[in-house]
């Protein structure tokens, strides 16, 4: 694999075949475009990168995506990127994520065996640099992703709470990490009514996971991460419609996030402290199942009137937040599939992002710009949280006239917590289904890699 940049000879050349592929136009510097060869009893693919002044790592990822494809229908089995020359080493990460997250492949369910089975075997990185401790780094980080994409694309009659639980307490054997995990009991003894009332109309446990790191001389604030993983939301009593109910599977994303991104801090051992907080449930209707219009006291003491049992992801964050808040976290990011809304907004191309604390609301965003994983900014303001005032209770967790629902939503959050600098990521649009050439189908296990950056961010 050889990168074509606007204007630049290739430097290792066969005999002069591959820069006479560019000369007659056949091999172009055009963005993700392919040009495949004969040379040397190799096979050479020449993919387009365009402009060097224009190069970024986002580019790369999706550049090596398009060449891995090629690449696959020629049946290679080993592959070498030649990484370009004079680039800074996040270019040949890059290449790394982008092969990586494009040859994962969920086939667990299919009987047989796909002919395509992703592939490569072997992914050779060659530059002039060692670039040794950069490609492991980036191995490390694309298979926390795909263990995310796992957790996942798994179907809810497996990925069940417990099942979330068990996939956290496989991290305790990383060096660093400890994870507690509280069933419905914990939840009422931590005073948790919100959480629990998600929770109350199904068969299936609900697990409080909380996970925690230090790293090796650790220095900087306490991190705490938030995770929404509603293992499979119905809407309970306000139950959806049957269109596309079966991508609510998925709504534990966040979740899956939190715990891919732990793995990989934790397997790259980053000099920081990370407290997790991840909240798994069902959200079913049953006869014991928490109705519109009744009313629960969250961990931090406020009253919540339910008026729609499908806005239950704020209700689980709401107790996760306080819990983070409780267990010492100087800095606060959730993630979650909250709102409908934040789709209408933004589509699959970025998550919202809301946050108390400009400084903080820069520092996450600088993450997300140099992951990949883009976001957009949008508003905080007192007067969503009049939205939701409530004649009987504190607050209600929904108005019914549904204005603004993503930031409503962010305002309800940020009741919990508790003026800890906070952010909040609405991946409701950019958990799966991205159509990024690296992850075109199911879960993108977005996040892990913002989580990543903005950990190593800690430590500058
Ligand atoms: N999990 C959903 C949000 C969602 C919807 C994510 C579609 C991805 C695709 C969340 O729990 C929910 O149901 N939100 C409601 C809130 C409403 C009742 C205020 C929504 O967005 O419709
Ligand atoms: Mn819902
Ligand atoms: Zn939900």
């Amino acid at each position: 694999m050889i990168g074509v940049l606007d204007g630049e000879k290739i430097h290792h050349d066969i005999d002069g075949v591959l820069n006479g592929l560019v000369a007659a136009g056949e091999a172009k510097a055009k963005h993700r475009h392919l040009a495949v060869t004969h040379a040397d009893g190799k096979r050479w693919v020449l993919v387009g990168l365009g402009k060097r002044d224009e190069l970024d790592a986002e580019k790369v990822r999706v550049a090596a995506a398009s060449a891995l494809g090629r690449a696959r229908e020629l049946g290679a089995g080993r592959l070498c990127w030649e990484v370009p020359h004079k680039v800074g080493s996040e270019i040949a990460a890059a290449i790394v994520e982008g092969t990586l997250l494009s040859a994962y492949r969920f086939d667990r369910f299919k009987s047989k065996p796909p002919e395509d089975n992703g592939g490569p075997d072997a992914l050779v990185v060659s530059a002039h640099d060692d670039l040794t401790a950069v490609v492991t780094q980036a191995q490390i980080v694309a298979r926390a992703v795909n263990a995310a994409r796992n957790l996942q694309n798994t179907p809810a009659n497996e990925m069940t709470p417990r099942h979330i639980a068990d996939a956290a307490r496989g991290l305790r054997e990383l060096k660093g990490v400890t994870v507690e995990v509280e069933g419905r009991e914990g939840l009422q003894r931590l005073g948790m009514g919100s959480f629990a009332c998600v929770a109350q109309g199904s068969a299936e446990e609900p697990a409080l996971i909380t996970l925690q790191y230090e790293g090796p001389n650790a220095s900087g604030p306490l991190l705490g991460l938030v995770g929404k993983a509603v293992t499979f939301d119905t809407g309970g009593i306000s139950i959806k419609n049957a269109n596309k109910m079966s991508d609510m599977k998925f709504d534990m994303s966040g979740g899956a996030a939190v715990l891919g991104a732990m793995e990989a801090i934790a397997e790259l051992r980053l000099p920081v402290r990370v407290v997790a907080v991840v909240g798994a449930t069902e959200n079913m209707p049953a006869g014991n199942a928490v109705k519109p219009g009744d009313v629960v006291t969250a961990a931090n003491g406020t009253t919540i009137e339910i008026i729609n049992t499908d806005a239950e992801g704020r209700l689980v964050l709401a107790d996760c937040l306080t819990h983070a808040v409780n267990r010492g976290a100087e800095r606060l990011v959730d993630i979650a599939t909250l709102t409908g809304s934040i789709m209408t907004a933004l589509g699959n191309t970025h998550a919202g992002l809301f946050a108390s604390d400009d400084d903080w609301a820069a520092q996450v965003a600088a993450a997300a710009t140099t992951s990949g994983e883009t976001v957009w900014r949008l508003p905080l303001h007192d007067d969503y949280a009049k939205a939701l005032d409530s004649d009987i209770a504190d607050v209600m967790n929904v108005n019914e006239a549904r204005k603004a629902g993503s930031s409503v939503a962010a305002q309800f959050l940020q009741r919990f917590t508790a003026d800890v600098p906070w952010a909040h990521l609405d991946i409701a649009g950019t958990a799966w289904g991205t159509g990024k050439p690296y992850a075109a189908k199911g879960g993108s296990g977005w996040g892990v890699r913002l989580f990543v950056e903005l950990a190593r961010s800690l430590t500058r």
